[in-house]
């Protein structure tokens, strides 16, 4: 699996140290309240699970899977809710939390559909943002790190459901995509 990464962009010791900066930030910000962390699956499944350990002292979390990507690496455009979440939101404090805002084609929609059911507040968290290759008016509340127009993978991300238990983020080496034809 090393082979095919090309540099590890973001090591497993950065990403614990800015998601703890993250959750102290959040924890701050929401002091005396108890936000609802929403995962997008599956991407940041990773993610997710370590920003919720570093926001105190309470917090609930749910989950939603989306699909905009097929098996490519350029999204589709078309986001397809596959699976929503399991309680109402209405009047809660949602922080969306996702893997990596690029195109914002996902985030666009999602927050369009979460807005309609009235939620107290909605903020974003993104673990990555390219904001190179952003085609809708989406800024995230909260970044963890900016990165460049590569397709990375790893910590939850990953190319064609591969990748994601690496422990880093790495740059897929465009080989491995350019082989099957994306
Ligand atoms: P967007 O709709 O173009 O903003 O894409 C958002 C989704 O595409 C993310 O939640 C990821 O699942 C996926 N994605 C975008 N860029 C990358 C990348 O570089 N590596 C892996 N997945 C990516
Ligand atoms: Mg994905």
């Amino acid at each position: 699996m090393r082979k095919d990464i090309d540099h590890v962009l973001i090591s497993e010791e950065e990403l614990q140290k800015r998601v703890a900066e993250l959750g102290a930030q959040i924890s701050a910000d929401y002091a005396g309240r108890c936000p609802l962390l929403v995962s997008v699956l599956r991407g940041s499944y990773i993610f997710m699970a370590d920003l919720s350990r570093q926001v105190q002292p309470f917090c609930q979390v749910d989950f939603m899977a989306v699909s905009s990507y097929g098996s490519g690496t350029v999204s589709s455009g078309q986001v397809n809710i596959v699976k929503d979440l399991s309680d109402s939101i209405e009047g809660k404090d949602i922080i969306v939390v996702e893997d990596i805002l690029d195109s914002g084609n996902t985030l666009h929609y999602l927050f369009q559909v979460l807005q309609a059911r009235h939620p107290a507040s909605l903020k974003l968290c993104t673990l990555l943002d390219k904001p190179s290759r952003r085609t809708k008016p989406i800024t995230a509340d909260y970044v963890g790190f900016e990165v460049p127009d590569k397709f990375v993978v790893g910590y939850g991300l990953d190319y064609d459901e591969l990748y994601r238990n690496l422990p880093y983020i790495g740059v897929l080496k465009p080989c491995v995509y350019e082989k099957s034809g994306e």
